[in-house]
């Protein structure tokens, strides 16, 4: 199940398919080059959807963000069942958020903003780190991804 309201997960994959990782014998597997449209699971999203520059990120191994592909098999999206394929935050019987990080991260949203915002700002605040201890000029600053809602979700 990947969604049940009809919006689909909704990944829209721009498939330029330029690489095919070899799977089984008979089968290969498809993998995005270009931009992933990371869309909301939710009619009800705030946010405009998420332009992902996939090989941009090829210098990390695969399993870095697809960390539940074992090599044989074709990865699965993010939200495939069972995975991070909560539409909304979970929550308990008395309507209060789920404590649990385990069921947290199936809210795809913290899944996604874990994994992103997270590695993004973890090079950021080692530039700073960087930055601080060294002279001007002298610090060699990494290239990072965004930060700032807006970088990520442009306004519409
Ligand atoms: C920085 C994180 C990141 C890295 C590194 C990464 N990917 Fe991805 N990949 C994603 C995301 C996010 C998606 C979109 C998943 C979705 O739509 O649910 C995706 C989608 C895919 C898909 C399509 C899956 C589907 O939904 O059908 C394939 C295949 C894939 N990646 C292969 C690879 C391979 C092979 C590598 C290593 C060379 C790799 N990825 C590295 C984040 C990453
Ligand atoms: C493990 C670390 C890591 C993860 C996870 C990661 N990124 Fe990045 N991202 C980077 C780095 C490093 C760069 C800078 C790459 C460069 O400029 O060479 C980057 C660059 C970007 C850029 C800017 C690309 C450009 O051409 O300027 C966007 C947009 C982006 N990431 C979005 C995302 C999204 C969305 C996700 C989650 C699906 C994600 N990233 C996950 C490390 C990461
Ligand atoms: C590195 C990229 C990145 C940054 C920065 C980022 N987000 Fe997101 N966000 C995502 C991704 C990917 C999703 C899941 C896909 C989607 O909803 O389009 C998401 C989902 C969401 C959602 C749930 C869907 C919706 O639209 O209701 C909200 C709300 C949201 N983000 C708000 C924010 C806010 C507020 C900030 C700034 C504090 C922020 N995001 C910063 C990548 C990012």
């Amino acid at each position: 199940m990947r969604n049940t309201s009809g919006i689909l997960a909704a990944t829209v994959l721009i498939l330029l398919c330029l690489v095919w990782v070899p799977v089984e014998a008979e089968e290969e597997m498809c993998v995005p080059m270009g931009e992933i449209t990371l869309e909301p699971l939710t009619t009800e999203a705030k946010r405009s959807a998420v332009i992902f520059p996939h090989a941009v990120h090829f210098d990390y191994s695969c399993r870095e963000c697809h960390h539940k592909w074992e090599k044989e098999k074709p990865i699965l999206g993010c939200s495939a069942s069972g995975c991070h394929d909560l539409a909304e935050m979970p929550k308990s019987d008395e309507g209060r958020p789920v404590k649990d990080p385990a069921v947290q991260i199936r809210y795809y949203k913290n899944a996604y903003h874990q994994m992103c915002i997270g590695c993004h700002m973890q090079i950021a605040k080692k530039n700073e780190a960087l930055q601080a201890s060294r002279m001007p000029g002298e610090a060699k600053i990494a290239s990072t991804g965004p930060t700032g809602c807006i970088q990520c979700h442009p306004k519409e």
